[in-house]
């Protein structure tokens, strides 16, 4: 196995947080979720981060700590779903990692996400489905820009994902 950096990337309440760790355990790699590392780094919450300085402070101490661990061994990395937004943020998701898209449906994530919308920055206050199906349209195709592999996660669980994940590794 020479694959020394995994980054798990997709939609909010795709499953990034429940496949990580069940797929770090099973390649003996460490877990690293990004919005826990940023929330601990800064002494703050992503709410914080967005109510106090804004969605651009937020997205740019997301870069920095994405790329601190561009250069980890034996890593998972599961990045906040708008990580895609910046392109040295793809940059560095295409060079350093073998980065797996969790593709999810709409409906599904929609499902996950009713009962925490609000306290999420990007959700609170928007119709759900229609804020959903927006920032879909604007990220899909990013998602599947920088996507080493795609695996569809509806219906399976998480120790099948990661089973499928860890099967389609290769060198980054
Ligand atoms: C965001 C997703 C969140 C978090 C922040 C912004 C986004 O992470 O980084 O609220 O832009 O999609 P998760 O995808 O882990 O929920």
């Amino acid at each position: 196995m020479d694959t020394l950096r995994v980054a798990l990337i997709g939609f909010m309440g795709c499953g990034k947080s429940t496949v990580g760790p069940v797929l770090a355990r099973r390649l003996g790699y460490a877990f690293v979720d990004l919005d826990s590392d940023i929330q601990t780094v800064s002494g703050r919450t992503i709410q914080e981060i967005f109510k106090e300085d804004g969605e651009s402070a937020f997205r740019a101490l997301e870069s920095e700590r994405l790329s601190q661990y561009a250069c980890a061994s034996d890593i998972v990395v599961a990045p906040g779903g708008g990580v895609v937004i910046a392109e040295a943020n793809r940059s560095i998701l295409r060079r350093q990692f073998h980065v797996v898209y969790l593709r999810t449906k709409a409906s599904t994530l929609a499902d996950r996400l009713r009962s925490e919308a609000e306290h999420r920055p990007l959700l609170a206050g928007y119709p759900l489905e229609e804020r959903i199906a927006r920032l879909m349209s604007e990220r899909s195709a990013l998602y599947d820009e920088v996507a080493s592999q795609i695996v569809d996660f509806d219906g399976k669980s998480p120790h099948s994902i990661a089973v499928e994940i860890a099967g389609g590794l290769e060198p980054a």
